[in-house]
C-alpha cells in the first residue's frame, strides 16, 4: 500500500485563459513543462468536440515535445478515435461529452453500451494506447468496464468533492467500495473531478488507488503560488496520505 501515487495533470484550463484573447499565450506546452519540473507524473488533456480549451494542436505538440505521458481524454465518437490513432497518446480516458454542459459531469454509460464499446476499446488497444473508462462509482459501470476489456477505470470524484457533511461521506463509502472492486476485477483504479487541497486526502488515501488527473484546482492555484508550489502541495499531500512523509 506504501506506493507513491501518480500525479496526472490536466492543463485545459491553461488553453481556456489562452483561448480568452484569441492568440497564442499562455500556452499550455510552457506550463506542461513546468509540471514536468514541478513533479507532476503525467500530462491530461480533453480535446473536447468544441475545441473550447485544448485544440489539435496543442495534442501534437504535447505528445511530440514534453518527455511525459500523455494521457488524451476523449468523447467515444469516430473522430476522437482517428486522431487518437494518429498521436498515439500513452493512455486514452474515455469520457462522456455533452456540449451544453460546463464540464465533465458524469461518468460515462459503459453498461448498455457494450456492443458499442468494445470494439472502439479494442481499437486504441491494438494500437498500443491504454484505454481508461471515466465512470460514475457504480458497480455496474465497472463490470461494464472490465467487460468491454478497458485497462483502468477513472472514478468520477465529482459528486464527493462537490457534496458536505453526511452526503460527502456517503459518497466517500461509494467511492471506496468502487475502489476495493477494481482490484476483484483486475482494473487499475484512477480517479478524478474537483480534486482541490481539501478532498484529496480520503482518495489518495485508498489502497487501490494508482494515479490522480487533477485539472482546474491546480491551474487556479498555480496563478497565485505558481507550479511548484501549487504541485508540490498537492504531492505532500498525496504523499501523506500515503504514509510516505513522516
Ligand atoms: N478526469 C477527467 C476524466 C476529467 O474530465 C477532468 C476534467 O476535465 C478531470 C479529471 C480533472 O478535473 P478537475 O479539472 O476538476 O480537476
Amino acid at each position: 500500500m506504501a506506493r507513491r501515487l501518480r500525479l496526472g495533470v490536466n492543463v485545459d484550463h491553461v488553453a481556456t485563459v489562452r483561448n480568452a484573447r484569441g492568440g497564442a499565450h499562455p500556452d499550455p506546452l510552457r506550463a506542461a513543462a513546468m509540471i514536468r519540473d514541478a513533479g507532476g507524473d503525467g500530462i491530461t488533456a480533453h480535446l473536447r468536440e468544441d475545441r473550447r480549451h485544448i485544440r489539435d494542436h496543442d495534442v501534437d505538440r504535447l505528445k511530440s515535445e514534453i518527455d511525459l505521458p500523455l494521457n488524451l481524454e476523449m468523447g467515444v465518437t469516430e473522430e476522437m478515435l482517428g486522431i487518437a490513432l494518429r498521436v498515439l497518446p500513452h493512455a486514452a480516458c474515455l469520457v462522456p461529452e455533452r456540449r451544453e454542459e460546463r464540464t465533465t459531469e458524469h461518468g460515462l454509460a459503459v453498461a448498455g453500451q457494450e456492443e458499442r464499446m468494445t470494439p472502439f476499446v479494442a481499437k486504441l488497444k491494438d494500437a498500443g494506447i491504454r484505454v481508461s473508462l471515466f465512470v460514475d462509482p457504480d458497480p455496474r459501470q465497472l463490470l461494464a468496464a472490465s467487460k468491454v476489456g478497458a485497462d483502468i477505470v477513472e472514478l468520477h470524484t465529482g459528486t464527493y468533492c462537490e457534496a458536505e457533511g453526511a452526503e460527502r461521506q456517503r459518497e466517500l463509502e461509494r467511492i471506496e467500495a468502487a475502489a476495493r472492486l477494481t482490484i476483484e476485477l483486475g482494473l487499475e483504479c484512477h480517479a478524478g473531478h474537483g480534486l482541490d487541497y481539501a478532498t484529496v486526502a480520503p482518495i489518495a488515501r485508498l489502497p487501490a488507488m494508482v494515479e490522480l488527473n487533477i485539472g482546474h484546482f491546480l491551474v487556479g492555484e498555480a496563478l497565485f503560488r505558481g507550479w511548484h508550489a501549487s504541485i508540490g502541495e498537492m504531492r505532500r499531500l498525496m504523499d501523506e496520505a500515503r504514509g510516505l512523509t513522516l
